[in-house]
């Protein structure tokens, strides 16, 4: 067992490529930019800040992990449930190293993560694993979570506050996902990039209007 789980990576997922890396990373920025800048964020500061009147920068707020990707399978080594049973899929030995291009088509933000959606098509759902929106959730969210379409919790994590780790983005993006099923709307505006909808306790969802695609490449991540 000690030498198959050697050979199981941290995580699977679809890498973007640098240049792709770049340019999202810049159109995100700029609309955390905006984001902080408008009213209706200002009005809910204190959700981000602890106090009412201060402001916040979420440029600086979030911290940016690299590589950006979308994972598809978290096997840690091994550890995780399923990870030997998905590395030897058929489909993931034939996709390994594949290009392939990703829909990002909303954007999140709440105060612990600041997230892409991703629309998987169904070539790519081939590539999500069974039980893939569960892993890592809490308990109280899995009957939401089983409502949703498979494949919901795809995202690319663009930042995490200080002290979050990057498994929350998926639940953060649930959570919001589950919100907006149950028929929540919440305070709506219109921004250049689509319509950006909040959910309360600091949720943000921006639905963009024209999806951001970027090439990847399907592939695996150790330290
Ligand atoms: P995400 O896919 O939301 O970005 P870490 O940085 O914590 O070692 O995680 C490495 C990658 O694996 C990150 O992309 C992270 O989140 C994802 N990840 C970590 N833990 C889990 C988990 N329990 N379930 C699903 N994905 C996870």
């Amino acid at each position: 067992i000690e030498q198959k789980e050697q050979g199981l990576p941290l995580f699977f997922g679809w890498f973007l490529l640098p240049e792709e890396e770049e340019r999202i990373k810049c159109a995100t920025m700029d609309f955390l930019k905006t984001l902080d800048t408008l009213d209706a964020f200002k009005q809910h500061i204190s959700e981000f800040t602890g106090e009412a009147e201060k402001e916040v920068d979420l440029e600086q707020y979030f911290q940016t992990t690299a590589p950006l990707h979308c994972t598809t399978k978290f096997c840690d080594y091994g550890k995780a449930e399923g990870a030997e049973e998905y590395a030897e899929l058929q489909v993931v030995k034939d996709s390994f190293d594949k290009s392939d291009e990703i829909s990002v088509t909303a954007l999140i933000v709440t105060p612990r993560t600041f997230g892409a959606r991703v629309a998987l098509t169904e070539t790519q759902m081939k590539l999500w694993p069974e039980g893939g929106d569960k892993t890592g959730a809490p308990e109280a969210l899995l009957p939401s979570i089983e409502a949703l379409p498979a494949g919901s919790r795809a995202h690319v994590t663009l930042g995490c506050s200080a002290g979050v780790e990057a498994v929350q983005t998926g639940i953060d993006l649930l959570e919001i996902l589950a919100l907006q099923k149950e028929g929540k709307e919440g305070t709506q505006v219109e921004m250049e990039l689509g319509t950006l909808s909040y959910l309360g306790e600091g949720r943000w969802f921006l639905a963009l209007r024209e999806a951001i695609t970027a090439d990847t490449k399907f592939s695996s991540f150790s330290e």
